[in-house]
């Protein structure tokens, strides 16, 4: 699947232009600026298909993608989208579209049955932060499967890398509905991709 070009189809900007309910989806969240939208490229190895930026707040919707060559009519549905989201946190925008993409990416994560998984990005550099951890509790009390990702691993020494993944694993073990592994990546340097290519089917096949 990740080896076919894939497309976007739709930006979101309110929860009432979200398409009906169909095939199962995996959305990419995290901080502005953690790497969301690079990621998504590089799963699916095409540099320019989400809009990435190294000023935070670039992602302004939902984002939907998914692999060429299926209509969207009833029966030829495409097996699975990739939903790219605004960040939380700091932005570069009026704190009224912060506070409004922010309350989008809540509804949405805590009130989509077809989300089959969160990835939920944390930067290799800054670690978990207390609005990811509002993150991680909602998805708990939602009952939504989440898995940690770190992200721009490129840019810290290996020692750093174990450390934080030590450091994370023993923040999320307790929480319900965290898958247990963490993946580090880099898009950068296309570390990780396998491996989290592998866990999107692997949460979305069953
Ligand atoms: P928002 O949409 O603003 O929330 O940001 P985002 O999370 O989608 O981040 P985006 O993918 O736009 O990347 C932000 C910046 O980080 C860009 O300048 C990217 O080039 C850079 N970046 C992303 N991934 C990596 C990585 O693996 N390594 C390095 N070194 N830089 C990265
Ligand atoms: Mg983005």
């Amino acid at each position: 699947l990740f080896a076919r070009p894939w497309v976007f189809i739709r930006g979101v900007p309110a929860m009432k232009f979200l398409p009906p309910e169909g095939p199962p989806e995996v959305a990419f969240a995290g901080r502005s600026n953690v790497g969301k939208s690079s990621l998504i490229n590089a799963l699916v190895r095409q540099k320019g298909l989400a809009r990435t930026s190294n000023t935070p707040g670039r992602t302004q919707e939902l984002n939907y993608f998914v692999p060429d060559g299926f209509s969207g009519q009833a029966g030829d549905l495409p097996p699975l989208a990739l939903v790219d989201m605004p960040g939380y946190g700091f932005a570069k925008a009026p704190k009224a579209q912060v506070k409004k993409w922010t309350e989008l990416v809540f509804d949405y994560l805590r009130g989509r049955s077809t989300l089959k998984r969160v990835y939920v990005l944390i930067d290799a550099r800054h670690g978990l932060k207390a609005n990811d951890e509002d993150v991680l509790k909602l998805l708990d009390t939602a009952a939504v499967s989440y898995q940690i990702v770190l992200t721009k691993i490129d840019k810290i020494k290996t020692a750093g890398i174990d450390r934080l993944l030590r450091e994370t694993d023993e923040r999320i073990r307790k929480r319900p509905a965290a898958f247990p592994h963490i993946v580090a990546t880099s898009s950068e340097k296309s570390i990780g991709m396998d491996e989290l290519r592998q866990a999107i089917m692997d949460a979305t096949q069953s």
